[in-house]
């Protein structure tokens, strides 16, 4: 099987989670298939809270209610990828950059269902370049604090968050305690957001497999 159909495979398990009530999406390939699953089970649910205008708009295109999530209240569900997940399900979100508004909309709801290809689960985090949104003017500061901690920050050149803000990818990270460096990178003057979501992590993995969809609990 293609990665693309191992991801869909994800997608699709997913789907048993929806059940009613307004669902928080989020972005990337692997939600652009869950998305299109979305689309044959409308009637299932109220509506969605998306965590960025790409998302929105094939939400959109399917007929599907995008609601804003200050009139949402509590989520029940979240649904989105990953680029890398650990054994405690602790993640590396960010590739596609939509990282601030993906961890507004995971802190938001009560259940956060990871879906990835199974090429995405690691032992360790890091060999993923960890994606830092951070404000225009902290750019070169930030990623001074960043070599401090050990990593290599390298600008994502030509590429505006949907918040207006940078993203800085920062290579060579072997990162043995997530939350911990979650909280360092927090506390930069700066940034935004980290792509990392230890603190608050998926609390179910869903990973597409030549097997059939696994389904991961921390
Ligand atoms: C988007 O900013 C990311 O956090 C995505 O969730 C992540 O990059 C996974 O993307 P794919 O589903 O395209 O692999």
């Amino acid at each position: 099987m293609t990665q693309d159909e191992l991801k869909k495979q994800a997608a699709e398990a997913a789907l048993a989670y929806v059940q009613g009530g307004i669902i928080g999406v989020g972005t990337g390939s692997t939600v652009n298939h869950f998305i299109d699953c979305l689309a044959e089970v409308k009637g299932r649910f109220e509506g969605a809270v998306s965590s960025s205008e790409a998302s929105s708009e094939r939400l959109k295109h399917h007929g599907i209610q995008v609601v804003d999530l200050n009139s949402a209240g509590q989520l029940s569900l979240y649904v989105d990828g990953a680029d890398e997940a650990n054994g405690r399900l602790q993640l590396i979100k960010g590739g596609g950059g939509a990282l601030t508004r993906e961890k507004i909309v995971a802190a938001a709801s009560e259940t956060f269902v990871c879906i990835a290809d199974d090429s995405k689960r690691v032992d360790v985090l890091g060999a993923f370049p960890l994606p830092v949104e951070v404000i225009p003017m902290a750019r070169s500061y930030v990623a001074r604090e960043l070599v401090k901690l050990g990593g290599t920050p390298v600008w994502r050149e030509h590429f505006v968050t949907d918040n207006g803000n940078l993203i800085l990818d920062v290579q060579g990270l072997e990162i043995q305690d997530p939350a911990g460096l979650e909280q360092q990178i927090n506390n930069i003057a700066g940034v935004v957001t980290v792509g990392l979501f230890a603190l608050r992590g998926a609390d179910m993995l869903i990973l597409g497999s030549a097997s059939g969809a696994k389904i991961y609990e921390p």
